[in-house]
């Protein structure tokens, strides 16, 4: 910003709203009142106007987003979870809700790959599952310590983090792994571009490149019946899809056009091998929340 900033009218002496304003914040009332309860004192909410007008994501600068009702910590170096992923948090819930009636089956396993701040594993505080998560981000899998206690984490490469015992005794492995395709990055807007890390963004040349490991890779660790849930997007959907089903997985897509949100999802077959295994229902409860789309067999 150049120059002094004009006063604006209910933005009293410190001028917090038009500086806001015109760093190009829309809500710029909003912001000044979360900006304002999070500051303890006048030169905490100086630095905290600061980054934000510098454009630094709102949620960084207040170290923290909502998620379902939630608050979930978040730093910078991180990916900000999205209102989108509500969706892929929902559909877990109701594919680890509906394998948990079976009788004499266990606790669920449910596993959030590519986690980030765990925004999929905190959602699942309620159930009776078994949560693991796991990413290849220390500053990330610190956020996610804080949102999900009772997940246990895990770090490195996709499924080289997870501990062996797991294998073949999946339920529900759902994941937001990257997938702006490599050359959408440089248009992407400012926050994310100059502010999240670029392993949380780059899915490779047409965004799947994660897609296509995380499905080629979860046959051996999901149970006979368990299920891949994966965000993607509409029109990357049918790239996602065919992933798994290169893998074997019985696929469709759920969408919430409200949210904006999709999920590809892939059932493993009860006859395939690779895991241990314990015979479950469809999912009704996963579809009914929103449409489903494009059966791929
Ligand atoms: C789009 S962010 C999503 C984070 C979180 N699931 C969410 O929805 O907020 C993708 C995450 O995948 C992680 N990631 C990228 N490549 C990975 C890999 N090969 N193995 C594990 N995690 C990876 C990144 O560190 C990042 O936290």
């Amino acid at each position: 910003m150049t120059g002094p900033v004009p006063p604006v009218a209910g933005d009293p002496g410190d001028g917090i709203v038009a500086r806001l304003r015109a760093a190009g914040c829309v809500w710029a009332e909003d912001e000044a009142a979360l900006l304002e309860s999070a500051a303890r004192t006048p030169s905490e909410l100086e630095a905290l106007v600061a980054r934000r007008a510098g454009g630094e994501p709102l949620e960084l600068v207040l170290g923290w987003v909502e998620f379902l009702g939630r608050r979930l910590v978040v730093t910078p170096g991180v990916f900000v979870p999205r209102r989108r992923t509500e969706l892929l948090a929902r559909t877990t819930i109701a594919e680890v809700v509906t394998r948990s009636r079976v009788a004499g089956a266990g606790p669920v396993v449910a596993v959030e790959m590519c986690c980030g701040v765990a925004p999929v594993a905190a959602a699942l505080h309620a159930t009776a599952a078994e949560v693991h998560a796991a990413d290849v981000s220390a500053a990330a899998l610190d956020c996610a310590r804080q949102n999900a206690p009772t997940t246990l984490l895990h770090h490195g490469d996709l499924f080289d983090a997870l501990p062996a015992g797991l294998r073949g005794r999946v339920g529900v492995l759902a994941a937001n792994a990257p997938y702006v395709p490599t050359d959408r990055i440089s248009s992407m807007p400012p926050e994310a571009r100059e502010h999240e890390p670029r392993v949380a963004l780059d899915g490779g040349t047409d965004g799947v490149d994660l897609h296509r490991r995380l499905s080629a890779e979860a046959t051996d660790w999901l149970v006979p019946g368990g299920v891949l849930l994966v965000e993607t997007s509409r029109s990357q959907a049918p790239l996602t899809t065919a992933a798994m089903a290169a893998a074997g997985l019985d696929t469709h897509v759920v969408v919430d056009p409200e949210l904006g949100g999709c999920v590809a999802v892939g059932v493993k077959d009860q006859s395939m091998t690779g895991g241990a295994g314990v015979t479950i229902p469809t999912s009704a409860s996963a579809s009914s929340i929103c449409s489903r789309e494009m059966p791929s067999r």
